[in-house]
């Protein structure tokens, strides 16, 4: 093609001077192209990156598996303290209330809750009367998810105006039902699966 243009021309100098250009636009091209082929491969790199971990986080591993129920031992818990576990990778309270805690919290009116339902995952869809939210009929063990339903701070128990639980972070009262009372916290702590497997054992999940 050159060639003949330059025929056309009739030049050896102008011939040698597009020899040189469409050489050196070959050369060019090769490493265009190669950094256009680098630029793709170091793309696919940091895309698949990228998948790969969030891929591997939807696996559970066998560890959270194996936590997915556990059982606790409550034979050494007195009346009026409460133990925390963690599970699934949240802190469990699991307490044992006192008389005067079972009453204060049966006495309360659902009507004028904040939040009016159970919250509790054991029976579903219920109201936030007293003796849904414990999993014996006396009212007596209370389990809940240590976490509180504003932004996620762990409260602190025996504390607040309610005599249950508050949460220093934002000012959240629960009650001795761990329902909330005063404070921005929206919901009621929440109730996990769970329930007695023995005389002092308590399955959560
Ligand atoms: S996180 Fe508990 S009150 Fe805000």
């Amino acid at each position: 093609m050159i060639r003949q243009l330059c025929s056309v021309l009739n030049n050896d100098k102008e011939y040698k001077e597009l020899e040189d250009m469409s050489e050196a636009e070959k050369e060019d091209g090769t490493r265009r192209d190669f950094l256009y082929v680098a630029t793709a491969a170091a793309g696919a790199i940091t895309v698949t990156g990228a998948v790969w971990p969030l891929i591997n986080q939807m696996n559970p591993s066998a560890d959270v598996k194996a936590l997915a129920s556990i059982e606790v031992d409550v034979a050494g818990l007195e009346p009026g303290s409460q133990l925390t576990v963690k599970w699934r990778g949240k802190p469990v309270f699991i307490r044992r209330r006192t008389e005067e805690e079972i009453e204060a919290a049966r006495s309360v009116d659902v009507s004028g809750l904040p939040d009016q339902t159970s919250g509790n995952e054991n029976i579903g869809e219920s109201d936030a009367s007293d003796s849904n939210r414990t999993i014996d009929p006396a009212g007596e063990w209370l389990v809940m998810i240590g976490v509180c339903t504003h932004l996620g701070c762990v409260p602190l128990g025996d504390a607040g105006d309610f005599g249950g639980w508050f949460c220093p972070c934002h000012g959240s009262h629960y009650d001795t039902a761990g329902r909330i009372r005063k404070g921005p916290a929206p919901r009621n702590l929440d109730i996990p699966i769970a329930k007695f497997v023995g005389d002092d054992i308590i399955k959560l999940g």
